[in-house]
C-alpha cells in the first residue's frame, strides 16, 4: 500500500496538469470572427451558441458545486462514478495562478475522464483572469468566474460576493473572457436582496457574454446554508428573465429535492456542495439517515454501500490521483463525522495525526468496522418513485 508523500507528484510542468487538452479546432468552440474567439456575436447569436455548447456537452443536470480544498480531482471522480453529469473545480485564485507554478500544479489537476468541467476563478483584474483562464481552457468546457463567494477572505482581496458592489467590474471581467476565449465563461452568482436588482444583475451578466449562470439562492449576508433555505422563487425570476442556461443552487440533499428544484425554478439543472461531502452518492439516489422518511430501503444490491465504503473508494481515488492532504483530511472528517459521533476516540486519534499515510486511513476505516458502527445509506424502494442515476425517473 502506498504511503504517498505530503505533495502531489507534479512538478510544475504545465502539460502535465491534464492528460487531454480539447482540439482547438473543435468548431463548436472557435469561433472564426476576425480571428477572435468569441467576439462580435449578436445577441442572439450567443444566446444559440450558449446552448450549442450545452447541448453538446449532453445538458449535464446533476452538478458538483465548486468547493475550495473540497471538489477537488478525486472527490468529482467519485461523484461523477455516482451519478454526477458535470463538476466545478474548486475556486483558483487567478494571480496566484498566473504567478506561482507550484499552486498551479498542486491545486488544479485533472484527468480525460474528468469531463465536463468548469474550472472556477475568483478575481478582480481582467487582464489577470485571462491570463489564468488561457492556462486552463484546453482541459475544461467552462472557466468560471467566482462572484458568490461572502467569506471575510473575500472581503479582503475584494473578489467573490463583494464585486456585487461594482458591477461594472464584473461586466469587464465577463467581457474580457467572452471577448478572448476559446471555451464559453460562465459565473456563479448570489442574489441580491431586491428581486429587480437580482435580475438587472442576470441580464448583464447575459449581454456581458456569460453563456451558462448558476444562481446560489442566498443573499451575500446569509451565509449558513444549514439554517437559512435558498430562495428558489428567486431562481425561477432568473430563469424567466434570461435566455441562456440556468443552473439552481441551494438546499439540493437528495434526489427528491434535486426534482423539486427543478420544478419549482425550472432550472437546466442543479449544483449540490455541502450535501455531498457528507454523501458523494447522492446523485445516484442514496440517501442519509438523516433524509430518510419511510419507504427507502436499506440498499441490497449487490449488499450494501455505507459511508466507510464511499470513504475507501475516496482514498484509492486519491493514491490514483494525489492531491494535498489537507484536502484527504477533510474529506474524511466529514465523510466519517457519524461514526465520529458515536466513536470520538477515533476522531482524536485522527486529530492528533500531523503527518497521515494511506496505511493510517483504511487501518481507522478497519478499527470503525471493527468496533461495528455502521452509517449506512439508503435508497428509495424502486416501487416508489424511481430515482434514478442520471436524472429524474418515473
Ligand atoms: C467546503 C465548501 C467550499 C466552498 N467553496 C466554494 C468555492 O470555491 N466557490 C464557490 O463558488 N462556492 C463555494 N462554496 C459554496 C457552494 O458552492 C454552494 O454555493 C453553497 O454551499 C450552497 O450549496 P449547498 O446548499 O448545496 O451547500 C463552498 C461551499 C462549501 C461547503
Amino acid at each position: 500500500m502506498a504511503t504517498a508523500a505530503s505533495e502531489p507528484p507534479f512538478d510544475g510542468d504545465d502539460d502535465r496538469l491534464c492528460s487531454e487538452p480539447t482540439q482547438p479546432s473543435d468548431p463548436n468552440q472557435v469561433d472564426c470572427c476576425l480571428g477572435n474567439p468569441r467576439g462580435y456575436l449578436s445577441g442572439e447569436a450567443r444566446i444559440e451558441r450558449a446552448w450549442a455548447h450545452w447541448k453538446k456537452l449532453g445538458q449535464p443536470k446533476l452538478i458538483v458545486a465548486p468547493m475550495v480544498d473540497n471538489s477537488e480531482l478525486p472527490f468529482r471522480m467519485l461523484c461523477r462514478k455516482y451519478g454526477a453529469d458535470a463538476a466545478y473545480t474548486p475556486m483558483l485564485h487567478s494571480r496566484i495562478f498566473t504567478e506561482n507554478e507550484k499552486y498551479r500544479s498542486q491545486e488544479f489537476t485533472t484527468c480525460k475522464e474528468d469531463r465536463p468541467l468548469f474550472v472556477q476563478f475568483c478575481a478582480n483584474d481582467p487582464d489577470t483572469l485571462l491570463e489564468a483562464a488561457r492556462r486552463v481552457e484546453p482541459y475544461c468546457d467552462y472557466v468560471d468566474i467566482n462572484l458568490g463567494c461572502p467569506q471575510r477572505i473575500a472581503r479582503r482581496g475584494n473578489y467573490g460576493a463583494f464585486l456585487m458592489d461594482n458591477l461594472p467590474l464584473i461586466k469587464s471581467l465577463v467581457e474580457k473572457l467572452a471577448l478572448n476565449l476559446n471555451v464559453p465563461v460562465s459565473c456563479k452568482i448570489r442574489i441580491f436582496p431586491n428581486l429587480q436588482d437580482t435580475l438587472t444583475y442576470a441580464k448583464m451578466l447575459e449581454d456581458a457574454g456569460c453563456s451558462l449562470l448558476a444562481v446560489h439562492g442566498r443573499t451575500r449576508d446569509e451565509k449558513d446554508g444549514k439554517k437559512i433555505r435558498a430562495n428558489w422563487s428567486a431562481i425561477r425570476a432568473v430563469r424567466d428573465a434570461v435566455r441562456i442556461p440556468v443552473l439552481a443552487n441551494g438546499n439540493i440533499r437528495h434526489m427528491d429535492d434535486v426534482a423539486s428544484c427543478l420544478e419549482e425554478t425550472g432550472a437546466d439543472g442543479v449544483l449540490s456542495a455541502e450535501s455531498l461531502l457528507e454523501n458523494p452518492a447522492l446523485f445516484s439516489g442514496f440517501q442519509t439517515a438523516e433524509w430518510v422518511l419511510g419507504g427507502e430501503e436499506r440498499n441490497e444490491k449487490g449488499g450494501k454501500l455505507d459511508q466507510a465504503d464511499l470513504v475507501v473508494e475516496y482514498l484509492k481515488l486519491c493514491e490514483k490521483y494525489p492531491v494535498p492532504w489537507r484536502m484527504i483530511r477533510s474529506h474524511v472528517h466529514k465523510l466519517l463525522g457519524e461514526w465520529f459521533r458515536v466513536q470520538p476516540c477515533v476522531r482524536e486519534d485522527l486529530n492528533s495525526q500531523s503527518i497521515l499515510t494511506f496505511e493510517f486511513l483504511y487501518g481507522l476505516v478497519n478499527r470503525l468496522r471493527e468496533l461495528g458502527v455502521t452509517i449506512p445509506l439508503y435508497t428509495k424502494d424502486t416501487h416508489m418513485g424511481k430515482v434514478c442515476a442520471n436524472g429524474i425517473g418515473a
